[in-house]
């Protein structure tokens, strides 16, 4: 067959379109991984046609058993992809009317690729987002073992990365824990929406076919049909929330790359990273460089431009379906593969590295970190907080004069600052009770951290949960319609 013939919208033309325009608006290079999705959504509009009477019983069987073969090909890589198709969907139909004639040119009845695209990647989505939340579940569980065994180092606490007070390196970790229990809640409200089935939509308008809609969508295990064909067709928030959700994910991914990257130079000396996650220099023989951190923290960039991308792409689309549609894959398909593979690669860092509780303990020496226990200190003997703030203030001039540490201060040093000052004072300067004190809910204080923790299992509890039952119930839909 020449490939005048082979192109599915041939009839209207007198010639064939330029080579360089085929080469142009083609997106089988991208749109080829929706090779499975787009069979088994076909498994599901050829037998809803069967059924309703649109097509024979015979041709729908046909169909089925050509589709089927089609998708064992898929999933084995043998599927013969030919270049010089369009798109994924133009390959498949022709194929399987290679196969089956007449029987496969009537599947096409009562859809268009508009539909059927559309279809397709919200199919693949939700396997995406699954995949999504199982990695980011690897990554929470890493931090939350290595929390479990860190409630008792002390480190300082940051902000503006000057030394502010003294926490639980515990309480650091989970505070990235907290991030991305909340990307995986995001990904998992995306789903949601990403779960709702435009087939049937067909071009843009519906169809004159008697089509059954709620079955298509229940046999794709979709929660329910589109309720308006024009949005079925051109609806691509589902693709920017998943963007967006990987965006958010990925900064949060960069920020601890960051302190890993940081925290292994020799001024900081809080870590080192594995050698397995980590690469040397070609010149300087002694160099280990956290190279794996600061590519994760690099491909932030890529995951925000992807979305950018779609925005743009988006925002001044009339409705319904336009070409620059097809843009959408290649931005979620790239974000995709590196929001998974940055959370694989973050998870087994934070899994074994090293970190250094002593000179974690050490840098919290010096910096005043407890210069904030000694205000509370003088508000417990009934000084006004803002009062007690620049006594001690005054107190931290002094020692910054003198070399000193707060605690290095004599009692008569103190009071000199304030007569409310006693000798109970010296038990609450140590950075191991400024910890053990602050006890408030989601405070740093090892009394408390554990609360964290028993949220935090119910929180992976019901992510894995939400990954089982999905998954469960795609793979019992497709199981279904395969049989
Ligand atoms: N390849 C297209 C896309 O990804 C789907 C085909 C729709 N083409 C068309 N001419 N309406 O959006």
């Amino acid at each position: 067959m020449g490939q005048e013939q082979k192109v599915l919208w041939s009839g209207r033309f007198s010639q064939g379109a330029a080579e360089e325009t085929l080469a142009f608006t083609s997106s089988l290079a991208v749109d080829r991984r929706l090779a499975r999705y787009d069979i088994l959504g076909s498994l599901a509009h050829a037998r809803m046609l069967a059924r309703q009477g649109i097509i024979a019983e015979e041709d729908g069987e046909s169909i089925a058993a050509g589709l089927k073969q089609l998708y064992a090909q898929a999933e084995e890589g043998t599927l013969p992809i030919d270049p010089k198709l369009e798109d994924i969907h133009s390959n498949i139909e022709f194929l399987l009317t290679s196969m089956i004639k007449d029987a496969g040119a009537r599947l096409h009845t009562g859809r268009s690729r508009n539909d059927q695209v559309a279809t397709d990647l919200r199919m693949w989505q939700r396997d995406a987002i699954l995949e999504t939340i199982d990695a980011i579940y690897g990554l929470e569980h890493a931090l939350m073992e290595r929390a479990s065994d860190t409630v008792d180092v002390i480190m300082p606490g940051f902000t503006h990365v000057q030394h502010a007070q003294p926490i639980s390196l515990a309480h650091h970790l989970m505070a990235h824990f907290q991030r991305l229990t909340r990307d995986a809640e995001r990904f998992a409200d995306c789903y949601r929406r990403t779960n709702i089935s435009p087939l049937g939509s067909a071009a843009l308008a519906g169809t004159t076919y008697n089509i059954d809609r709620l079955y298509t969508a229940e046999l794709l295990s979709f929660d329910a049909p589109c309720a308006n064909s024009l949005d079925g067709v051109s609806d691509r928030d589902f693709v920017a929330e998943h963007l967006f959700a990987a965006s958010l994910c990925a900064v949060h991914l960069s920020s601890l790359c960051e302190e890993l990257v940081y925290w292994s130079s020799p001024e900081f000396g809080f870590a080192e990273m594995d050698d397995a996650y980590s690469t040397g220099s070609s010149i300087m023989p002694q160099k280990k460089n956290p190279d794996v951190a600061e590519l994760t923290r690099g491909r932030a960039g890529a995951s925000i431009g992807d979305l950018v991308n779609m925005l743009c792409t988006l925002k001044a689309l009339p409705l319904s379906y336009n070409r620059d549609l097809q843009e959408d894959k290649a931005a979620l398909f790239a974000a995709h593969d590196r929001t998974v593979s940055c959370l694989r690669l973050a998870a087994a860092m934070v899994a074994t590295v090293r970190f250094d509780s002593e000179r974690m303990l050490a840098a919290t020496r010096d910096g005043f970190l407890n210069a904030t226990d000694l205000a509370d200190y003088l508000v417990t003997k009934g000084l006004p907080f803002r009062k007690a703030h620049e006594v001690v203030g005054a107190a931290v001039r002094h020692c910054i004069e003198h070399g000193k540490r707060l605690e290095e201060l004599t009692l008569d040093e103190l009071r000199s600052f304030s007569e409310l000052i006693g000798e109970d004072v010296f038990a609450v300067l140590p950075v191991e009770r400024c910890v053990l004190r602050r006890m408030s809910v989601g405070g740093t204080s090892p009394n408390v951290i554990p609360m964290q923790f028993s949220q935090g299992m119910s929180a992976l509890r019901r992510q894995s949960e939400m990954v089982q039952k999905e998954k469960g119930r795609l793979g019992r839909a497709y199981q279904q319609l395969l049989e």
